[in-house]
């Protein structure tokens, strides 16, 4: 069948397709891989959509590259992405030279993530920026807890609870955001991550928004919607 995956595991694409029905939606896959529908919106990863942005004038002026630069030490950082969506972030990092791990705990987002970095495979123009990514279904806070040895960066970006409110989050965005549930333990979360004991830990936040676990940054780097607040951890 077209989009067949055969990496995907039969009992996470059972959990998938009950998790989607649940919310009023269906799993599917076609050519470009597997999609979450409601019979009219449509969402799929997709970084055939973001390969202006990994050019690399404009690679280098995207705020989280220049988020996970450490000084002193040289690309390709480890990075251990623990709450990786669709994964758009870590692809900016990985067009950046880096070696990164997803980590997405909901089967749904899992499965649309895999297919995408699949995708992205078989196309030349991304395919070596795909193949330093790797996804995990997976509990954030548990791998971090399990990882063998530190990571340089751990990134995270655990879904803000108003941008679940927010007029302006995009129709597709919605279609997720039906199945994908706010940060519950952004405590557990960030303690987590300073004690798998990255060189930095970043958190993708709205422009406007609260430390992540109230905890105050070293230093953010800023933009007109998202900041990205950086934790530089001694080694
Ligand atoms: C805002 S999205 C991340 C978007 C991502 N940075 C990107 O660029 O596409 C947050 C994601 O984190 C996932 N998530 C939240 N807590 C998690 C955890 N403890 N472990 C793994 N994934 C988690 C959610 O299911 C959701 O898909």
């Amino acid at each position: 069948m077209a989009g067949e995956l055969t990496d995907i595991p039969q009992s996470l694409l059972e959990r998938a397709r009950e998790e989607a029905l649940a919310a009023g939606l269906t799993l599917s896959h076609d050519e470009g891989g597997f999609y979450l529908t409601d019979g009219a919106l449509l969402v799929r990863g997709d970084f055939m959509r973001m390969r202006s942005r990994i050019k690399q004038n404009a690679l280098n002026r995207e705020l989280l590259v220049k988020a996970a630069r450490i000084k002193g030490i040289a690309a390709p950082l480890s990075i251990f992405d623990a709450t990786a969506g669709l994964g758009e972030d870590s692809f900016l990092l990985a067009a950046a030279g880096h070696n990164v791990v997803l980590c997405e705990r909901n089967p749904v987002i899992a499965i649309l993530l895999v297919s995408a970095i699949e995708q992205a495979r078989q196309t030349p123009e991304l395919s070596e920026t795909a193949a330093r990514m790797k996804a995990e279904y997976a509990d954030g806070v548990q791998s971090l807890r399990d990882l063998e040895s530190a990571p340089d960066v751990v990134l995270l970006d655990p879904m803000f609870p108003e941008r679940r409110k927010s007029a302006a989050v995009k129709k597709k965005l919605q279609l997720l955001q039906r199945i994908e549930m706010p940060c519950d333990d952004e405590q557990g979360l960030l303690e987590a991550a300073f004690a798998a004991g990255p060189r930095k830990i970043i958190v993708k936040r709205p422009a406007k928004g609260p430390y992540l676990a109230e905890r105050k940054p070293d230093y953010s780097l800023a933009g007109k919607a998202i900041r990205f607040d950086c934790y530089s951890l001694p080694r």
